[in-house]
């Protein structure tokens, strides 16, 4: 009787839901399952940040309608935060807008800047929501292939220029989700250029920025020449402070953007709870070491994962940065979840569920504690070992 609305029969199944329901539904049946699955981190937000939050909410002047573009104090401290780490000068006022975690401003950004039938450039494999995004606001997506060649970055001279005529904004992500890859200054500035040629828009998704490993800081998008003239950086503090389920993040970059976002969210959504906006000052404020640490935990974990799947003959590219290993399979990248999963119960996301050219990839995310890694990797060279 009630029939869903033509764009979401349009949307893919949301990959990462299906997943989760895979492993609670296995986990009702009594298995112990291993997910390397949904990129959820396992660690605790850090003691201060709980702390901070506690504190804001015993005060009552937080508990009304949030509006506009978020406290102006957290705003400041986000600032001052990308000055500190990135030498970027963003105005608080003007040029950043809190978020209900990056995937809501991800998601609705195209709504205050495409038409029907704009088409934006999406990266592949890919975070689903540019996708999705695209999709609702009536738009069209066309999808650049990252492949490993290019080091997992857009090749612009390969889009058709029917494509380019009614293109209106490029995604990108890095560092990458899924495939780990970083992108250099000279990779960063060419799609600068190429928007501004163009008149496009990017949207750069930076949700994994302090994620990174032996000690090499990814670039910062902002920090480019000429990006804060056509680009606007999403990122949150879900990744960087284990705070998913906190829902908190923040759109900054150029003016129009920003305020063009600001304004749909006031007519949909009334703005980010004010105690955790308070909670993430003491996250961008205070010190960075629980963040240090994180980082080293990851490494670890990184380093155990690569040398148990070298060790079962895979070639592995070490990643430099986010939670996830890219790994490369011989074989269709569904059937080598499923047999992982039937056989040894252990969750990883089949490639093609971020695209086509994820394809012969699965992903594995390193939100799981040593020792479950190597378990992982027992019940796994069982499987390989089968013929
Ligand atoms: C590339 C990328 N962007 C954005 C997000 C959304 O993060 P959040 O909405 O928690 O800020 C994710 C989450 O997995 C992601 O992988």
């Amino acid at each position: 009787m009630f029939e869903l609305s033509k764009k979401m029969n349009e949307l893919p199944p949301y990959l990462f839901a299906e997943i989760d329901k895979k492993r609670k539904s296995l986990i009702s049946e009594g298995y112990e399952v291993i997910s390397f699955g949904v990129g959820d981190p396992d660690l605790p937000t850090p003691k201060r940040v709980v702390e901070a939050m506690k504190r804001a909410v015993d005060d009552p002047s937080v508990y009304r309608y949030p509006f506009g573009k978020g406290r102006s104090d957290f705003r400041r401290a986000i600032a001052d935060y990308y000055k500190k780490y990135s030498d970027v000068d963003l105005d608080f006022e003007k040029e950043i807008c809190v978020l209900i975690g990056s995937k809501e401003g991800i998601a609705h950004f195209p709504l205050a800047f495409i038409n029907p039938g704009d088409v934006n450039l999406i990266p592949e494999p890919g975070y689903p929501v540019y996708q999705i995004g695209t999709i609702l606001a009536g738009g069209i997506p066309y999808f650049m292939p990252l492949k490993e060649q290019n080091d997992f970055l857009p090749d612009f001279g390969k889009i058709p220029d029917s494509i380019l005529k009614n293109a209106k904004i490029l995604y990108l992500n890095y560092p990458n989700n899924p495939t780990s890859a970083c992108a250099d200054s000279s990779f960063l500035k060419e799609a600068v250029a190429f928007c501004k040629k163009r008149g496009l828009i990017i949207l750069y998704d930076a949700a994994y920025h302090e994620i990174y490993f032996d000690g090499k800081r990814p670039t910062s998008f902002l920090s480019i020449p000429g990006a804060k003239d056509i680009g606007i950086e999403i990122h949150s503090l879900s990744k960087t402070y284990n705070m998913t389920g906190w829902r908190i993040g923040w759109a900054c970059g150029n003016e129009k953007l920003v305020s063009g976002l600001a304004t749909l969210k006031e007519n949909i959504d009334s703005g980010t709870f004010e105690a955790i906006q308070i909670a993430g000052i003491e996250c961008l404020s205070g010190p960075q070491d629980d963040v240090e640490q994180m980082r080293k935990t990851y490494q670890k974990r990184r380093d155990v994962l690569v040398e148990c799947l070298r060790k079962l003959n895979f070639q592995v590219k070490i990643p430099q940065a986010t939670f996830y290993l890219w790994l490369k399979i011989n074989e269709g990248s569904l059937s080598f979840a499923e047999k992982l999963l039937l056989k040894a119960n252990i969750i990883v996301t089949p490639g093609i569920g971020f695209g086509d050219s994820g394809e012969g990839y699965v992903r594995f995310a390193l939100t799981i504690d040593e020792e479950k890694i190597k378990k992982a990797m027992e019940k796994m060279s069982n499987v390989m070992g089968e013929k």
